[in-house]
Formats: structure tokens, sequence, C-alpha cells
């Protein structure tokens, strides 16, 4: 297991390298390389409700906890989004914070809820999934801003192919 201290070296090295203007696609993805192969997990826990209007819409409504591993500010624009299990897609999203989300250096903070996510194989299918309360994120792309204050300002990064296995789940149905 890496110490710490180097692994947050290892991030800031790339956010660095990732933050220079003249960086390429490439070199951003890179900073998506190195936290998927740290495992380093920047969403924690997913949170999915389930109405009547689900079953005919296919649109549930969710919301999810990231982290932040740095000791900087990480202040959240937008999120993309494909979940799913066994490489087999469940849900999608794209969707732009009207109140961007504010996650503090080492601490959680809950994306508020994200209405009209599509169940792309619709409700019936996904109703199977629910018991083994875990999605695994297929891909996430995320435009954040590094090194903001209070949610202002900041370094803006777009990260593109995040992906996480086994995420926490929960399912509200609210059915009455
Ligand atoms: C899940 O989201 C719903 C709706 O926002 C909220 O009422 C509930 O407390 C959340 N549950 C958990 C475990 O976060
Ligand atoms: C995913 O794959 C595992 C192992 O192959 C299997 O046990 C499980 O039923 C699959 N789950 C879904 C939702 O397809």
């Amino acid at each position: 297991m890496l110490p710490f201290s180097s692994l947050l070296f290892a991030l800031f090295a790339v956010l660095f390298v990732s933050a220079t203007p003249a960086s390429s696609p490439s070199s951003r993805d890179l900073l998506a390389d190195v936290i998927n192969a740290l495992k380093i997990g920047l969403v924690t826990h997913i949170n999915v409700t389930i109405t009547l209007d689900t079953l005919s819409d296919n649109l549930v409504t969710i919301n999810f906890e990231a982290q932040n591993p740095l000791i900087i500010e990480l202040t959240i624009d937008s999120v993309s989004t494909s979940a799913g299990l066994n490489n087999t897609e469940f849900a999608s999203f794209d969707h732009k914070f009207a109140r961007p989300v504010v996650v503090p250096p080492l601490k959680k903070a809950n994306s508020g809820d994200i209405p009209n996510v599509l169940l792309t194989q619709g409700a019936t299918a996904s109703l199977d999934i629910i018991p083994l309360g875990i999605l695994d994120l297929l891909n996430v792309d995320v435009n954040v801003r590094a090194g903001s204050f209070f949610g202002r300002g900041g370094v803006p990064l777009k990260i593109t192919g995040l992906r996480q296995t086994k995420v926490p789940t929960t399912y509200n149905l609210l059915l009455g």
C-alpha cells in the first residue's frame, strides 16, 4: 500500500500536468488513469429513488456522495455517467449542477438530487439489480474545478473515463 503522501504527490503531479494550458486531451485522461489505477473511488455511495412513474417513464432520481482525496477543495460543475453491472449499462445521465457541488479537502459531499436519470434497460429489467445493492460506474466524465475557494474559482479540469466497481447503492421505493 502506497503511503498517503505519495498518493497525494502523484495526484498533484498529474493535476499540475493536466492543468497546464498546453495540455492535450490525452494528458487530461491521465488524471482519470491515475485515479482508476490507485482505485481511489471518488463516488462512495449512490442513492436511487424509484416512484410509480418510473414504471412508465423509466426515469429515476439519484444523488451520490463524492469524496475528495486531495488537500485542496474540488468543485463539481457537471457530470456525465454510465452505470450498471457486468458491463451492462442500466442507467445514464448527463447533468450540469445549478449549484455546483463543493467537496472540501479530504471530505465528502452529497450531489443533491439529480432528476430524470434514464433506466436504459427499462424499469422492469432494472428491478432485478435492486437486491444486489451495488452499481458499477462504467464511465464517468466530470468537469471539476481544483483549488476552488468555497465553490468559486479554481483550475477547470475535464476528467474523462473514470471507472469504479461495486459502489454501495441504496434504493428508495416511493410507491405510496
Ligand atoms: C436518498 O435520497 C433521498 C431523496 O433525496 C433522501 O430522502 C434519503 O435520505 C437518501 N438516503 C440516503 C441513505 O442517503
Ligand atoms: C454478473 O455476473 C456475475 C458473475 O458472472 C453473476 O453472478 C451475476 O448474476 C451477474 N449479474 C447481473 C445483474 O447480470
